[in-house]
């Protein structure tokens, strides 16, 4: 087997706010790894509050090899332009749906924007050198980017009825093909980092034993999109993640803290909170 990689994470944007009393929340997620094979960025919150994290937790965003995107919601890329002001060029990897044109009907009919806040040409002008890619790649030994994950699972919808993309000029309905996560061969197993798992948590988890060939899960961190997802989608995933042997389970972001505190409740051997601060160590 191939040499486990080593290191440790910890969440630089996140809804919540625990600890340090100087570090700021945001709806957005963001994850700052240090590893034996170098330091990556996944990620990057809304933008209000990165560069002001990564100061109170003493992370270099000048040292990293190169900028990871889960996709293009601006709760994961806004904070993009902060990053780049860092280096001269870095790498940028996502799926070449980062920058489609997406809206979100709201309920009282007005429609919001939800897509990457900046124009791949003013991006790439401060130094962003963007690597598209739709496939399960590997972006370094041990790192893996799952690509366009399988929607297989009856029960994964999401809540994608009143999204919508524009392709080709016309409004179709967006399943946020551009969803991807990142996927670490630890010691003890995956480490599987969501963005928020707009896939789906489970359809992530079997694409990532499929393409890896690990099936012990170490861990899985992330935005898990339950707080947005309804009752009958939770209480599967739920009976669902019981079936796979995971060590840790610390899903944050897009959870909320209502169903994250059932899920402590559930996983109570293996639950972390997720919020600012947080280490975790593989
Ligand atoms: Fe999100
Ligand atoms: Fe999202």
């Amino acid at each position: 087997m191939m040499k486990p990689v080593k290191g440790s994470l910890t969440i630089l944007a996140d809804n919540i706010v625990v600890g340090k009393v100087e570090s700021l929340g945001e709806h957005g997620f963001s994850v700052y790894l240090e590893t034996d094979k170098g330091v990556y960025l996944f990620d990057t919150g809304k933008g209000g509050t990165i560069v002001h994290n990564a100061t109170v937790y003493k992370k270099d965003l000048a040292s990293l090899r190169n900028i990871i995107l889960s996709h293009g919601h601006g709760d994961h890329t806004g904070g993009l332009p902060e990053v780049l002001r860092f280096h001269k060029q870095i790498d940028v990897l996502g799926h070449p749906d980062i920058f489609l044109n997406r809206f979100r009907k709201e309920e009282d009919g007005t429609e919001r924007y939800g897509g990457i806040p900046y124009t791949r040409g003013y991006l790439e002008k401060m130094g962003a050198r963007f690597v598209l890619n739709r496939d399960y790649s590997e972006i370094d030994r041990g790192f893996y980017l799952t690509g366009e994950v399988p929607r297989e699972t009856d029960f994964e919808l999401g809540d994608m009825g009143d999204r919508y993309g524009i392709r080709d000029g016309k409004a179709v309905p967006e399943i946020i093909l551009d969803d991807q996560s990142l996927l670490i061969t630890t010691e003890r197993g995956l480490l599987i980092v969501l963005g928020c798992a707009h896939s789906g948590i489970i359809n992530i988890i079997n694409h990532a034993i499929k393409m890896t060939g690990v099936d012990t899960i170490f861990a899985i961190i992330g935005g898990t999109h339950l707080g947005f997802s309804g009752q009958v989608q939770l209480e599967k995933t739920i009976a669902a993640l019981k079936t796979y042997h995971i060590e840790h389970l610390i899903p944050g972001h897009c959870t909320g803290i209502e169903v994250a505190t059932r899920l402590s409740r559930e996983f109570e051997k293996i639950f972390h909170f997720s919020h600012v601060g947080r280490v975790f160590e593989f």
